[in-house]
């Protein structure tokens, strides 16, 4: 089994194959999602909101991100690992991003790292780059530019902001990026950025024409309680878990858990219950 590597994304590209991404923040899942042959597993700054019960994702520190990180890589055997850089992680300078990128590679064990944003980001990409290690930009909606955006709404829908989204991916590919995230964009746009672009696209809510396709595992599972336009729920996870609580609670109730076959019998010593309740070893 060959590891995904940033060579083999681009030779999945010229090939016609679609590449495929999940978010993921913990050990087991991510081992689940390695088993059922995703390609890339992104520890997203996501994890803020799926995982930590955040309202937006700009509170979530790099110490944070290395912890999830960390458990991520620590089971994935195929996938690559790329690791989000939280906000102001990278944007300070480009000294301040190759040192945060490193830690994501050197204690989280990423393979690669996530930007948001584009030609403003082009110095810190390239000295990531440069570093030797991989890079994925992220343009479009970037939910760390929240605030300014408005919001998380679709971007590029008027001419002016589709040009300016074209020329952050051409920024992100010409400082060296492996690929380039492209979310909540109009299906045109992301398709010409596709067309235009020698490195994959990978896409959300970005329609079907680009190189590949990345969902929050939350959300394609029915965890998340929200089901956003672009999202195919897979699986009613949140239903098979409330169901399955409910029935152990009734069962604890009923004393109809735990069974004769989840104890351990029979015990070591005899003992015999005295008053109140509480256990005594026999004397005979
Ligand atoms: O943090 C994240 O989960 C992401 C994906 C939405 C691409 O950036």
């Amino acid at each position: 089994m060959d590891r995904v590597t940033t060579l083999s994304l681009i030779e999945e590209k010229k090939l016609g194959n679609k590449i495929t991404a999940l978010t993921a923040y913990d050990a087991p899942f991510a081992r689940m999602m390695d088993e059922a042959g995703v390609d890339i597993i992104l520890v997203g700054d996501s994890v803020g909101m799926t995982v930590l019960g955040r309202e937006n994702t700009l509170s979530v520190t790099m110490e944070e991100m290395i912890h999830h990180t960390r458990a991520v890589s620590s089971c994935v055997k195929r996938a690559m690992v790329v690791a989000d850089m939280p906000f102001m992680s990278f944007q300070i300078s480009p000294e301040l991003a190759l040192e945060n990128a490193g830690r994501l590679i050197k204690e989280g064990g990423a393979h690669a790292v996530k930007l948001e944003g584009g030609k403003s980001i082009f110095l810190a990409t390239q000295s990531i780059v440069e570093a030797g290690i991989p890079v994925m930009g992220h343009v479009g909606l970037t939910p760390q530019s929240m605030h300014r955006l408005g919001g998380f709404k679709v971007q590029g829908k008027k001419s002016g902001s589709a040009k300016r989204i074209m020329n952050d991916a051409k920024a992100v590919e010409e400082a060296g990026a492996f690929s380039v995230v492209i979310e909540a964009v109009p299906v045109d746009l992301a398709r010409a950025i596709t067309d235009n672009l020698f490195i994959p696209t990978i896409g959300i809510g970005a329609g079907e024409h680009c190189g590949g396709q990345i969902l929050v595992m939350q959300d394609m599972l029915g965890i998340s309680g929200r089901t956003p336009k672009f999202v195919k729920k897979y699986a009613d996870i949140a239903g098979i878990a409330k169901n399955a609580f409910a029935e152990y609670i009734k069962d604890v109730r009923s004393s109809s858990f735990p069974a004769v076959e989840h104890s351990y019998q029979p015990a070591a010593a005899k003992l015999k219950v005295v008053g109140g309740g509480s256990l005594k070893k026999k004397s005979s």
